[in-house]
């Protein structure tokens, strides 16, 4: 994308209000992608629903824009609601039986949690620490044949951790093993192709790093997956419809990812997902990785300076995320940096900075001024 510094900042009308580093919060919509909502909305209230084809030819161009996103194909991704979602249609698809086993990393945001301990009952659930450990070494003594599935955060919500997924999943796949990601701290700030890493489900919420908004979102299904998978959550709009005029023929669920988009869909928030992928690619996700780091490292020398307690593993991959104690009370000091329209978040008694690719090294500067203060 041939698009100066200036315009690039004037697609985020944030940067007009705030410094705005919690992407690992919520991401802002940039203006482009509220002009497509406004269209859609424009069509939903002038003719109540969109054409056919053009529903169709759109929905196909949002699926795949983000599969060209994570490097996968079409067929392999499903609309979501959220990473929740996401990760739900994984576990009750993997074939299991009662006694089974889940391996789920233990630090993991409660999403991941929440889906695992009140969804599949019939399998037995085991928290194994990850962070700050060679992924492999945590599994291979904790691994049997009972093992259907690890569940993994790829980045840590707090630290920013990145966890090793390609040592890791070339050992579950070995073994015979399901790898189900959440990435929602990573797709949006990170350079990743699912044809590089042997990921079975990578579910992925829009509302972070892929700017929004809430409650849009998909699951990346492996098609190697596709004729062992249950064939739960699915619906009427999981199958082929070649029309909405005739319904006596009931045409069959798609084989693949597809299948799992129950009914009615956001539109809303596809249309929004698409105009941010279309965003994010034309700029290049290599680019908006440099973008991220090179404003983190500016951060991490300044965080040196004052001599803050840097929580964030500094050696592997880096994420988009920064987390950092300060000597002083961390409460204290997100009050200063709110009243100078700074927005962090304030989590453990630390702070955590996520900028993304719009940001700039002014902004960081900005930043560590206050901190200074
Ligand atoms: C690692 C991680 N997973 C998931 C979520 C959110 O899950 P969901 O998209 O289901 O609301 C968050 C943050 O809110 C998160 O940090």
């Amino acid at each position: 994308l041939n698009i100066s510094d200036d315009e690039l900042r004037g697609l985020f009308p944030i940067t007009k209000e705030l410094v705005y580093f919690d992407h690992a919060s919520t991401g802002p919509m940039p203006s482009s992608t509220r002009t497509a909502v406004e269209t859609c909305l424009d069509t939903y209230s002038r003719q109540a629903q969109f054409d056919f084809n053009v529903y169709f030819s759109k929905l196909a161009r949002a699926r795949l824009l983000v599969a060209k996103l994570i490097g996968a194909d079409p067929e392999e991704i499903t609309f979501t609601q959220n990473t929740s979602e996401g990760v739900y249609i994984a576990l009750i698809n993997i074939p299991m039986q009662e006694g089974d086993k889940v391996i789920v990393m233990d630090e993991v945001f409660p999403t991941v949690r929440y889906v695992a301990d009140h969804n599949i009952p019939h399998a037995q659930k085991i928290y194994l620490k990850f962070c700050r450990k060679d992924p492999v070494a945590v599994l291979r003594n904790n691994l049997d044949k009972k093992v259907k599935a690890v569940v993994i955060d790829h980045v840590q919500f707090f630290t920013g951790e990145v966890i090793d997924l390609p040592r890791l999943s070339n050992f579950l796949m070995e073994n015979e093993v399901k790898l189900v990601i959440d990435g929602i701290q990573a797709i949006g700030a990170l350079n990743m192709s699912v044809k590089d890493i042997n990921i079975d489900f990578l579910a992925v919420g829009a509302s972070k790093w892929l700017f929004g908004p809430n409650g849009v979102g998909f699951l990346y299904v492996n098609k190697k997956n596709f004729k062992s998978l249950n064939r739960l959550h699915t619906g009427w709009l999981g199958a082929s419809w070649k029309n909405f005029e005739d319904f006596e023929l009931n045409p069959p669920l798609f084989d693949d990812a597809r299948m799992f988009e129950q009914g009615t869909r956001n539109v809303i928030g596809i249309i929004s997902l698409m105009e941010n992928c279309r965003l994010l690619q034309s700029y290049g996700m290599d680019n908006v990785e440099k973008r991220i780091l090179g404003i983190k490292t500016r951060l991490i020398e300044g965080f040196k300076e004052l001599s803050y307690d840097i929580l964030t593993p500094l050696t592997g991959r880096q994420s988009g995320i920064v987390t950092a104690r300060p000597k002083k009370d961390a409460t204290s000091v997100y009050n200063l940096l709110q009243s100078n329209k700074i927005v962090v978040s304030l989590r453990n008694r630390a702070l955590r900075f996520s900028p993304h690719f719009y940001n700039n090294e002014e902004e960081a500067n900005k930043i560590l001024e206050v901190l200074r203060l």
